[in-house]
């Protein structure tokens, strides 16, 4: 059976967010990419560097060292390297110090106030995000966490318009089942799907998001970006657009972790980051505990027949034949 495992090795040409810059203090930190260790810190210029989270010396943890004039210390023999995987100090003896005595160092930068970490060779750029750089939108931190389920099943879920009357019928979900019309245009790295549907208003958050009717109408312009990440632009009628950008990271096969952000044309006095997160919060966690029910083991080849799909599935059915071909063939998916 082909199922999408996170020991694939071309998952590794991807870059893959881990969690805020605010997030990352003076410490190293751990953080496990795709089934492999690595450690995470800052220089004294404030940029990240990531490296196997393993010394060659004698194979202890660098992230239980600490950090000195930017560089990563090692609790036990105290060797300390650069953010280029390059050992700049051995404390025990002059010589020793060099570039044969390195640890693997990883692509990293810092993007959109996150911390990102590339394993192998990016076979694509960072993932755009236009509002961004567009004057009139606040960028609000939303979550940075682990969600036992794996990235490729919360990706499809959010393309997935026909779990809204179950999964969220406590929140904004109709009730009416039958899916919103979604026309997908795919792209060089994925595709874009545009949908439109009623939602609920939930009554005890209407203050909080400014909605004041039962329902409302979403015009969604939702991009889905190889491996799994997702930039939905939610437009609503008063002039309100919502994008949610969330960045999927596989940890291992049955973990995943969920980075979210949102940027909003309105201001905080309009409506408190602090409700914006607590609604988000609510609709996460309700997607969040079905999909950990969901089998972690994806079945690539939709034609094996492990899976029966239905029409609200081709979004997540384009999904796994790009990434498919991804795998299989050259960079172009
Ligand atoms: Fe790291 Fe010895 S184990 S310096
Ligand atoms: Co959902």
């Amino acid at each position: 059976m082909n199922m999408l495992a996170t020991q694939e090795p071309r998952l590794r040409d991807f870059w893959y967010c881990l969690f805020p810059m605010h997030e990352l203090s003076d410490a190293p930190r751990a953080f496990r990419l795709l089934g492999q260790d690595i450690v995470v810190w800052r220089d004294e210029d404030g940029r990240p560097h990531a490296v196997i989270d393993r010394c060659p010396h004698r194979s202890a943890r660098l992230s239980g060292g600490t950090v000195e004039e930017g560089r990563i210390v090692c609790p036990y023999h105290g060797w300390a390297f650069r953010g280029d995987g390059r050992c700049v100090s051995v404390p025990q003896s002059v010589t020793n110090a060099g570039p044969q005595f390195g640890v693997k160092a990883l692509h990293c930068t810092e993007r959109y106030g996150q911390v990102w970490v590339c394993p192998g060779e990016p076979a694509f750029d960072l993932p755009h995000v236009p509002h961004f750089e567009k004057p009139g939108y606040r960028q609000i931190f939303e979550f940075s966490e682990d969600w036992a389920c794996s990235a490729q099943r919360i990706i499809e879920n959010e393309f997935d318009t026909a779990h809204f009357s179950f999964v969220h019928k406590g929140s904004f979900g109709d009730s009416d089942p039958a899916p919103a019309r979604t026309d997908i245009t795919e792209t060089e790295t994925g595709f874009v799907a545009e949908l439109h549907f009623a939602v609920r208003n939930p009554e005890d958050m209407r203050d909080a998001l400014q909605m004041h009717d039962d329902n409302t109408v979403r015009n969604v312009i939702s991009r889905f970006i190889m491996p799994f990440y997702q930039i939905a632009e939610i437009n609503y009628p008063n002039g309100l657009t919502n994008v949610l950008v969330t960045w999927l990271t596989p940890v291992d096969d049955g973990t995943t972790r969920f980075n979210q952000f949102v940027m909003r044309n309105d201001r905080e006095e309009d409506v408190p980051a602090s409700q914006v997160r607590a609604f988000d919060r609510r609709i996460t966690s309700e997607d969040r505990q079905v999909l950990e029910l969901t089998d972690p083991m994806v079945p690539l080849d939709t034609s094996e027949g492990v899976e029966i799909h239905m029409a609200s599935d081709k979004p997540g059915l384009i999904m796994r034949r790009r990434m498919r071909e991804f795998l299989h063939g050259g960079k172009k998916a």
